[in-house]
């Protein structure tokens, strides 16, 4: 029979064990819908915080979102007096877990803060307060609560500049952050007790971290040798007791897709992606591709965007080194569906990508500028100016076509020459 850990007792909120001197004491919220504007959660999420006891003194790590602050507070409370907290520990400060501590460093105003180094020109901005005190750690920093202890790893960019780990190393449990987090809630805490929740630690992961696989592998450097460790406390979800290896392995797993751009091995791939209200487009998108394949060493695909679904779209473009954007005019825009991708594409990183735009339009043909500040605006390297054609190509717009993909597929492989400036054509 499944043990549901007894949160309310006699109708007070209680904090729950992880350990004899480990307790969870956050917050659930079961009814949120949408985290951060973006994030999707179909039986909403927590916000965990954690109290451990040593014979020194109590360590208070993360707090909770402003309003379930009570919550947090009554839980706290049946666990430790407020006299006896020695230390807090903000592991990440977006308001999700920092919306209590105010409140708690006025209740507890000899407890010192410890927060990454990054985090120091985030506290004053978040906070709009100047009259904190904090202590700074880096990676190996530790601070004692006698016979337990706190270990820092800086984790930057899992996923802010600041977010941090945090290690007891005498009972081996690992206070991560959002790391190995996900918005999922469930009354009976426990990864062995909770309904099944692995949908919800992928889509976390691939909205929250995919962004930052090389920052995740740095991470997962100074995480691993701490296997095995016997529980791994995230700041969100379910507490991960049982195999918590598996879940490490798992961010190893996913953040390991190395890019080949990375590496610079195997050809260079380029996906031409359009859409086409009257085939004009669309012979453009033929005809760039029909260049493109003449470059040696180039994977080149062409993709009606009509034709397709934006998840498997958002996977390929991780693993490209070149995307093309083939859009027409429309009401002076671009169309939809490659806005949509466009604004997908925030969960990748795109830094090292080449780029470039091309449409057919009637009368103005903004679409291909805008989409190309787009790309520009999303760090991907744009060294072609967009190329549009009035209406339906002529022989000589679709050689310029063909002349436009092969350019950029030789810039792919770095062998596109500097054009030469005639310097009679400037007179
Ligand atoms: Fe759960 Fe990034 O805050």
């Amino acid at each position: 029979m499944s043990k549901v850990p007894q949160l309310i007792k006699d109708g007070q909120v209680q904090a729950v064990a992880l350990s004899e001197r480990v307790h969870w004491i956050g917050a659930l919220d079961p009814t949120l819908r949408t985290f951060d504007i973006i994030l999707k959660t179909a039986n909403g999420t927590s916000y965990n915080a954690y109290a451990v006891r040593g014979s020194e003194g109590v360590a208070i790590i993360d707090t909770v979102k402003e309003n379930f602050a009570g919550d947090f507070f009554a839980r706290l409370e049946t666990v430790a007096r407020y006299d006896e907290i020695k230390v807090i520990v903000l592991n990440h400060l977006e308001p999700d877990h920092t919306g209590a501590l105010p409140e708690l460093m006025r209740r507890a105003p000899q407890a010192q803060l410890y927060i990454s180094q990054k985090a120091q020109s985030m506290l004053k901005a978040l906070l709009k307060q100047d009259e904190f005190e904090f202590t700074p750690v880096m990676t190996g920093d530790q601070v004692t609560l006698g016979d337990r202890s706190l270990e820092f790893f800086h984790t930057p960019y899992l996923h802010w500049p600041d977010t941090q780990c945090t290690y007891l190393p005498e009972e081996r449990i690992l206070f991560s952050g959002d790391v190995f987090g996900c918005h999922f809630c469930d009354l009976r805490l426990f990864n062995d007790e909770v309904g099944d929740f692995r949908f919800s630690f992928e889509y976390y992961y691939a909205h929250i971290m995919r962004p930052f696989k090389e920052h995740v592998n740095r991470a997962l450097d100074l995480i691993e040798p701490l296997l095995p460790i016997s529980q791994i406390a995230p700041a969100h979800g379910p507490l991960l007791r049982d195999q918590p290896q598996r879940y490490v392995h798992r961010y190893r797993e996913l953040s390991r897709a190395v890019q080949q751009s990375e590496t610079g091995e195997g050809p260079k791939t380029l996906l031409i992606f359009y859409i086409s209200s009257y085939g004009n487009t669309r012979r453009m998108a033929e005809a760039i591709y029909e260049g493109a394949m003449t470059v040696n060493n180039v994977r080149v695909s062409l993709f009606d965007l009509e034709g397709g679904e934006i998840a498997p779209f958002v996977d390929l473009i991780e693993g490209a080194d070149g995307l093309l954007f083939g859009t027409p005019t429309i009401n002076g825009d671009a169309v939809k569906p490659v806005w949509d991708l466009l604004s997908s594409l925030a969960v990748v990183n795109l830094k090292t990508k080449l780029g470039g735009v091309f449409g057919s339009y009637g009368w103005s043909g903004e679409a291909v500028k805008m989409v190309e500040d787009r790309l520009r605006g999303l760090k991907l390297r744009v060294p072609i100016p967009g190329l549009r054609v009035k209406l339906i190509p002529t022989e000589e717009e679709i050689r310029n076509c063909r002349e436009f993909g092969l350019e950029l597929a030789r810039e792919l492989t770095g062998v596109r020459q500097s054009r030469v400036i005639d310097m009679a054509d400037l007179a």
